[in-house]
């Protein structure tokens, strides 16, 4: 699967199988993540591979969804993305530490994707009960976290913006001929 291919049929997962998936499978996907670009090279990042079921439901209750907790429980894996800010920058009142983040899940949710597997990025979760059960350092905050498995949906492609509205020629507006 080429990376069009990757990026135009991936989408978020909320259902999985309980079928493995090997260790080298994920440190495969773990390492392209590990290879997105970052602000002056620092990556910010670390991954926390999580395969234990009473942490994997620990996580997925935090994120307070019904169908997250269920796919966290049913997925082999959950990867939690956290980062340190002080590992990247700040210019225009934009931290990059969020910027570096999304580069590297978007390598690892592509990933995971050519490798036949599922993801859900999931932003919106209890922070404090995640750092706790894993227990993450003060200075790192917990960014995003994915379930990591074969999906058990049907394909959804959902839709988009059209692109006149979000590709511009020259100037803003104008659409691309
Ligand atoms: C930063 C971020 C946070 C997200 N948080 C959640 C979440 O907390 N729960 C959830 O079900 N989906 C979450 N999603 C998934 C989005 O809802 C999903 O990507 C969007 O609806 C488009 O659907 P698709 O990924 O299937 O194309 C999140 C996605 C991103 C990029």
């Amino acid at each position: 699967m080429d990376v069009y291919e990757a990026a135009g049929s991936r989408m978020s997962v909320r259902s999985y199988k309980h079928d493995p998936v090997s260790k080298e499978t994920v440190i495969r996907i773990l390492e392209a993540a590990r290879r997105a670009p970052s602000w002056a090279n620092k990556q910010c990042w670390r991954f926390i591979v999580v395969d234990s079921q009473v942490e994997k439901k620990i996580i997925g209750k935090a994120s307070g969804q019904a169908n997250i907790a269920k796919a966290c429980e049913e997925a082999p894996y959950i990867i939690v993305l956290c980062a340190n800010s002080k590992e990247s920058g700040v210019k225009n009142g934009m931290e990059y530490f969020m910027f570096d983040c999304g580069l590297a899940m978007e390598n690892l949710v592509l990933t995971a994707q050519s490798e036949g597997l599922s993801t859900c990025i999931v932003g919106w979760f209890d922070e404090k009960a995640v750092k706790a059960v894993l227990k993450i350092p003060e200075d790192f905050k917990v960014v995003a976290f994915t379930p990591l498995g074969y999906g058990n949906e049907k394909l959804i492609i959902r839709s988009r913006k059209k692109q006149d509205e979000t590709v511009y020629c020259n100037i803003w507006g104008r659409g691309l001929e």
